[in-house]
């Protein structure tokens, strides 16, 4: 969450001499590919990456070293004979990026159907080890089939250059090492990859920005006088560490969408703000070269669907799923009503004044709950936190109140690294109906899946009031069960050992009475396309 200013002498010596990967090390194209390092072949398909586009379409996006002229999916329903294909010409690439970022989007499909793909180059030489990979689509809005999700926060880079094997916080004395053959988040997330249809990742993706930081605290084993690196370095090693995550995702999502809202460390290079007490500097986003801020490297990995509605970019759209309907906002710019985000001095903002926040009153009150009663928000920032508590920030001032007027029934946040489960709560109040029907909406903070900082310790005493469950001592993440129109069920899991260690059912009644024909969706002039359900939607009153 907050940058912590560290001695970097008292955090090297916490540290073996690691060596951070050179940006230069490269595959020797013996088929096996090395997370962050060159294919051998340029051309190889690397980092797969699917969101839904509706429930009969789905973009597929990945990267490659070399820019391809026609990127292009091969795909059906029988693994064997990949009968259809589409193509794009988009394969974009940013200030100081490596790879390009090819884009293909699939439509015409069937809701809740498993399709097979390969794309472009699957079957070059070197990458011909590539498997085919599978997809399901959406399931049709109203579509009642019990279904599970992952849910988190927070999750960057693993292994030498990333997490450490402690829990944390960096650098302080209160943590318990993570033993040897135990699960990080990302082993955590890849075995329990049939427990669960999507990933919904809540902001703060890789954590690229960490390099600079990681050097001056003498993560990488060198003297503290010795790592300053240059803007240049800065630049490389940023590319070099998000190329890193994206291969660790990749056994994960070439095969289950990965829906992701915007959090601060996709729009820096400094972790918002570093110093280096032994060398007397202080680092902002000045340091940081074009592409490593305002979001670049996030807008050009990602396509969310926010074409399909009426959203921006990856910074806000919705999408539904079954008996769901998914909101995922940025809280970190574009907070509308002359409210600052707190990051957008020097990023953003994305849409026209008020344009983000009048998207999402419009497109609450335009889901049809008969088809999908449940109404979930993913969002970066929490405002209740037993970390250091913001008092009514600009993000809980934009949302709150809309969430609430508009019956969300949870929201999930992160940015704390910690996991703690609230009580339906509204302005402050706990609703006394707990999980049995409330009128206010249920909220996860699940911020701990993990990354180099490690950690946050609570240090609230009490705790904040409308905690169910804090837990500061475990990376972990969420398991969301829609198990029908009334019933859902969210368990917290254990990284190290797979196990749930926290799990709360929430009971709604969603008794909705639809009134047809009000208030037709009309998509925002400037939005790229209109919405593929608008004419279905109509309001519903409570
Ligand atoms: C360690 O954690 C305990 C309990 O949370 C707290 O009281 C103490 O201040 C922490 N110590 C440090 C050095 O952070
Ligand atoms: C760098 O730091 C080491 C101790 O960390 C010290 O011995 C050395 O003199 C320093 N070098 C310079 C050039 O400041
Ligand atoms: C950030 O990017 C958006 C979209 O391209 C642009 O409108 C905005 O001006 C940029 N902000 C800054 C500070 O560069
Ligand atoms: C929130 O609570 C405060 C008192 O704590 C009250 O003044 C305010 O009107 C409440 N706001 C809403 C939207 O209910
Ligand atoms: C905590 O919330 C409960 C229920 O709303 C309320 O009765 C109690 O007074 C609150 N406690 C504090 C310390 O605010
Ligand atoms: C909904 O699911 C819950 C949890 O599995 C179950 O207890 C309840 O009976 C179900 N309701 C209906 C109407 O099937
Ligand atoms: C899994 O890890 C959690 C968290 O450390 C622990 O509480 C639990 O006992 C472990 N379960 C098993 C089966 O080892
Ligand atoms: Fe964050």
């Amino acid at each position: 969450m907050l940058p912590v200013v560290l001695s970097a002498v008292a955090a090297a010596s916490l540290f073996s001499t690691a060596q951070a990967l050179s940006p230069s090390t490269k595959d020797v194209g013996n088929g096996v590919h090395i997370p962050g390092a060159i294919p051998a072949n340029l051309n190889e398909p690397l980092q797969h990456r699917l969101a839904f586009a509706g429930p009969t379409g789905m973009t597929v996006s990945w990267s490659t070293f070399n820019q391809l002229s026609n990127p292009q999916v091969f795909y059906g329903t029988d693994p064997s004979n990949l009968d259809q294909q589409a193509s794009s010409s988009e394969s974009t690439t940013y200030p100081t990026s490596r790879t390009y970022n090819n884009h293909v989007k699939l439509t015409g499909l069937k809701p809740g159907t498993k399709y097979y793909y390969k794309v472009s180059y699957t079957n070059a030489p070197a990458a011909a080890y590539r498997p085919t990979y599978s997809f399901t689509t959406a399931r049709a809005p109203g579509d009642t089939t019990p279904y599970s999700i992952a849910i988190f926060g927070d999750l960057g880079l693993m292994g030498d250059d990333g997490l450490s094997t402690r829990t944390g916080p960096i650098g302080g004395d209160n943590y318990t090492v993570i033993p040897d053959g135990a699960m990080n988040t990302i082993q955590s997330l890849l075995a329990a990859k049939d427990s669960y249809d999507f990933i919904y990742h809540t902001g703060d993706i890789a954590y690229n920005d960490y390099f600079l930081k990681e050097s001056i605290q003498g993560y990488f084993g060198l003297a503290a006088n010795d790592t300053q690196p240059t803007r240049g370095e800065v630049a490389e090693q940023y590319e070099s560490l998000g190329e890193q995550f994206y291969d660790q995702m990749q056994p994960i999502t070439a095969e289950r969408p990965w829906l992701v809202t915007p959090g601060n460390h996709e729009a820096n290079c400094d972790n918002g703000g570093v110093k280096d007490k032994a060398a007397h500097i202080t680092y902002d986003s000045t340091y940081c070269m074009p592409g490593q801020t305002n979001f670049t490297g996030y807008n050009a990995h990602f396509r969310m669907p926010s074409y399909e509605s009426g959203g921006l970019g990856n910074m806000w759209y919705s999408f539904d799923n079954g008996l769901v309907h998914y909101v995922s906002l940025t809280c970190e710019t574009d907070l509308g009503d002359g409210l600052k985000g707190p990051i957008e001095d020097v990023n953003g903002p994305f849409g026209a004044p008020n344009q983000q926040i009048n998207w999402l009153k419009n497109d609450l009150a335009n889901v049809d709950r008969t088809k999908t009663p449940w109404v979930v928000v993913g969002l970066h920032r929490p405002w209740y936190t037993s970390v250091s508590p913001p008092s009514w920030p600009a993000w809980q001032q934009a949302f709150e109140k809309i969430f609430y007027d508009n019956h969300v029934d949870f929201y999930h946040q992160g940015h704390v690294h910690t996991y703690e489960f609230f009580s339906p709560m509204f302005n402050g109040s706990v609703d006394p109906r707990g999980l049995n029907n409330p009128r206010a909406p249920m909220i996860a903070v699940g911020g701990s899946a993990g990354h180099y900082d490690g950690l946050d310790q609570f240090d609230q005493t009490p705790l904040y009031n409308g905690t169910l469950t804090a837990i500061d001592t475990e990376y972990g993440w969420g398991r969301l069960t829609f198990h029908n129109r009334t019933h859902l069920t969210y368990q917290f899991i254990a990284s190290r050992n797979g196990s749930v260690i926290d799990e709360h059912t929430l009971y709604k009644e969603h008794n909705f009475r639809k009134i047809q024909g009000q208030h037709p969706y009309t998509p925002p002039s400037n939005s790229q396309g209109g919405n593929n359900n608008a004419q279905k939607r109509s309001i519903l009153h409570f």
